[in-house]
């Protein structure tokens, strides 16, 4: 059994060389060498939606650039637009949980914090028939207890660009791109037209530089 995977690995290694071969004729070696080497994760999330307005311009841009992001959603939101839940889920990206109502869970009691993740949960669980694990609690409050006894997985940010002070993408998406590094965690919301156009616009020049956009488990359990 173990030779017959080595076999297997050597034959692997030896299309990926034949492949690697073909590639370096076809543009150049250079090129190739960097997107071998720069294969960096990196994640996008979206706070506070969904969002009637600007979710769906968002959902387009990123499947037009084949790339998934993560949701943190607010149980009442999420109850009042179903469809735009059902369509996240549907193309492709990772709902977490916001909280029912943008709370500041550290100050409730437990038994409260609690009741705001599980209605939550429940919203999106009716919609797309899987509970969310990972939670993003607004402004980063969150007590430790709490994982154990609501079963979620805590979630903050290694890039915050305050999307929502400005409207200007361009400033936006230079906090990002200039801060950006591998396994980073970025956080935005779906919430203006400048906040959309400047998550594409990261995620054009991202990828130019190499990276690869992942839904936050991937760099998590990393
Ligand atoms: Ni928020």
């Amino acid at each position: 059994m173990k030779k017959r995977t080595g076999i297997l690995l050597g034959l692997d290694i030896l299309l990926l060389c034949v492949f690697a071969e073909a590639m370096v004729e076809k543009y150049n070696t250079k090129a190739v060498f960097n997107t071998m080497q720069e294969s960096k994760k990196i994640a996008l999330t979206f706070d506070d939606g969904p969002n009637a307005e600007y979710t769906e311009m968002l959902l387009k841009g990123l499947e037009e650039r084949g790339v998934p992001a993560t949701f943190f959603l607010l149980g009442k939101e999420v109850e009042k637009y179903p469809d735009i839940v059902e369509l996240i889920h549907q193309k492709g990206h990772l709902i977490g949980t916001h909280s029912y109502e943008h709370v500041n869970l550290k100050n409730l009691s437990d038994e409260a914090a609690i009741e705001q993740v599980d209605k939550t949960n429940a919203a999106i669980h009716n919609i797309i028939g899987e509970y969310p694990e990972f939670i993003r609690p607004p402004f980063g409050s969150w007590k430790s207890n709490l994982d154990y006894e609501t079963n979620m997985i805590e979630v903050l940010w290694d890039i915050d660009p305050l999307d929502w002070k400005t409207n200007n993408a361009g400033v936006v998406t230079k906090r990002v791109v200039d801060k950006a590094k591998e396994d980073d965690i970025i956080l935005m919301h779906d919430a203006s037209e400048s906040s959309v156009e400047a998550a594409l616009e990261i995620v054009d020049e991202l990828k130019e530089e190499g990276y690869i956009f992942v839904t936050v488990d991937e760099i998590i359990f990393e």
